[in-house]
């Protein structure tokens, strides 16, 4: 893609977004999504690109040489990402693919086009623990040359609890997805049961797609879709990117893949704040959300 610098965001119906995403907004409003599409959504860094390429594997009965035909990013493609040349986005590699297609996003719920849910299209949606996730995203921040300037981590966990990062609030965008999960067909996984437990939720993924695998072929599954075995496939570690846009100086795509390495990055004075705060704004939704397991 053609980017050149940092992006400012732009908001959408409130929702702060990359800039070139809000100039060609108009084309993810009127995505015409099909019978059959399947939506991986996710707050940014809750583990997507490790529920697609299980997803993947699922669909294609894990025929690895299948899943390895191109990135994942290819593969899946990005529903509202789009460079600044809007020739080069998620709208214009899924309007060349056959539907039925597996498509990624971030957007939060009420952002989702229409069509996907006058389609009766399935969603998978990934949650991660809040203190995890902003972790994951500040050191995403630091190498995405394309996304705004983190600024020092102290600044970035201001922003990611007044919810002015990219995609706007985690809160919001995880209460979104679960008060609506059983209106619309949706699966609601945690990446901390993923970790702790792959092979039940890779049943589970395989069932909600009507998916009958065998004990076997779950088990390939889960040793392929590793931490260590996805950051060794250049099919899914994103090794494609050029180092133009994944400053691999700063921190890499596949960095740690673990539960619990907030730890590593909150003060105890953060924390407090962080769990009082969070305490009240979740009051209402109680998602069992785990912060170690
Ligand atoms: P960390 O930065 O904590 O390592 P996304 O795909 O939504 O951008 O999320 C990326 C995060 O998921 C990164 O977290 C990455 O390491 C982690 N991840 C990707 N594949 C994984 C896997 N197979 N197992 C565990 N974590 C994985």
């Amino acid at each position: 893609m053609d980017w050149q610098n940092r992006c400012p965001l732009v908001e959408v119906q409130g929702i702060p977004l990359l800039k070139p995403i809000v100039t060609h907004w108009e084309r993810v409003e009127r995505f015409k999504a099909e019978p059959g599409d399947l939506l991986i959504a996710t707050y940014p860094k809750a583990g997507t690109t490790w529920t697609q390429e299980i997803v993947d594997l699922v669909l294609n009965h894990n025929d690895f040489e299948k899943c390895k035909r191109a990135p994942i990013h290819e593969r899946m493609p990005f529903l509202e990402m789009t460079s600044p040349n809007p020739t080069l986005s998620g709208i214009t590699t899924l309007e060349a693919m056959d539907p039925p297609r597996v498509i990624k996003t971030h957007l939060p719920i009420q952002l989702v086009p229409t069509t996907f849910w006058e389609a009766g299209c399935k969603v998978i949606y990934m949650a991660r623990n809040p203190k995890d996730n902003a972790v994951s995203y500040f050191h995403f921040d630091r190498m995405n040359l394309v996304q705004p300037e983190p600024g020092p981590w102290h600044q970035y966990l201001e922003k990611f609890m007044k919810g002015q990062l990219g995609w706007g609030s985690w809160y919001d965008h995880v209460k979104g997805y679960w008060r609506e999960r059983e209106k619309k067909n949706i699966l609601y996984l945690f990446f901390e049961d993923m970790k702790e437990n792959p092979y039940q939720e890779v049943e589970r993924i395989a069932d909600f797609l009507g998916q009958n695998l065998s004990k076997a072929l779950i088990d390939e599954i889960v040793q392929k879709t590793t931490f260590v075995a996805m950051r060794d496939n250049p099919m899914a570690n994103y090794s494609s990117v050029p180092d133009t846009i994944f400053d691999r100086r700063a921190s890499v795509f596949m960095r740690k893949g673990e539960v619990g390495d907030w730890q590593n990055h909150f003060s105890s004075e953060q924390n407090a704040i962080f769990e009082e705060h969070y305490r009240r704004i979740m009051a209402d939704d109680p998602i069992p959300f785990r912060f170690l397991i």
